[in-house]
């Protein structure tokens, strides 16, 4: 399996835009989902775990689940028995997970998944009954948000084809709020939380 995050880890918990925008991403989910501390959730894409920990110091356990070995290299270097995350290496999109959760959390993975139905349909099989997800990523954009699209598959997302794509998979709940803007030279981008239960 290709890492196409091999040269990007290193220095991914150095970039002000992934810190920043990965605490504000978790304190938009705090306030729109009630996380207690019976809950087992998984961080779909938690790369070296910068939403991942802000929502393990909340729940039970967070299990990370990522297909690069380099970026689950980075998070098991910040575990520690205070505040763990178990890894999980693995494309979920190819080979789906069976066990079972109470939520999904997401920071700025959606846009590596190239089939959205499949992927949602196999995620709201990973929930329990009344389980959340809590998925954040770009709006709509020119393509220019990333140096390198390689393995990207969506230039952001747009409400509509987001929401029917949830819909159709059986989730009820949907919404949509945009949390935050990130600012970079050639343009800003637009950042949005969709939060859905099974
Ligand atoms: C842009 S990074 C975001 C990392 C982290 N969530 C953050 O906000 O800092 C996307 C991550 O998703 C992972 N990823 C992409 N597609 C995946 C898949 N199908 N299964 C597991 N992990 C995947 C990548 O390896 C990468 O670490």
């Amino acid at each position: 399996m290709q890492d196409h995050f091999k040269d990007k880890a290193h220095t991914w918990d150095k970039g002000t835009v992934q810190v920043n925008g990965a605490k504000v991403i978790a304190d938009a989910i705090v306030k729109n989902i009630d996380i207690t501390k019976d809950m087992e959730i998984m961080d779909f894409g938690v790369g070296t775990g910068l939403l991942g920990f802000e929502i393990a110091k909340l729940c039970k356990k967070v299990y990370g689940v990522d297909m690069s070995p380099s970026m689950l290299q980075k998070l098991e270097e910040k575990n520690s028995p205070e505040l763990h995350i178990e890894a999980i290496c693995q494309d979920i999109v190819k080979e789906p997970l069976s066990m079972k959760f109470d939520g999904v959390v997401s920071s700025m993975t959606l846009h590596h998944v190239e089939h959205l139905e499949s992927f949602f349909q196999s995620i709201y099989k990973n929930l329990n009954e009344n389980g959340f997800i809590a998925i954040a990523d770009l709006e709509l954009e020119d393509g220019t948000f990333h140096s390198d699209n390689t393995g990207v598959h969506h230039f952001g997302f747009d409400e509509k084809t987001l929401h029917d794509a949830v819909s159709k998979c059986g989730f009820k709940n949907i919404n949509f709020e945009k949390i935050n803007t990130i600012n970079k030279p050639q343009r800003d981008f637009g950042v949005f939380l969709l939060t859905a239960r099974k």
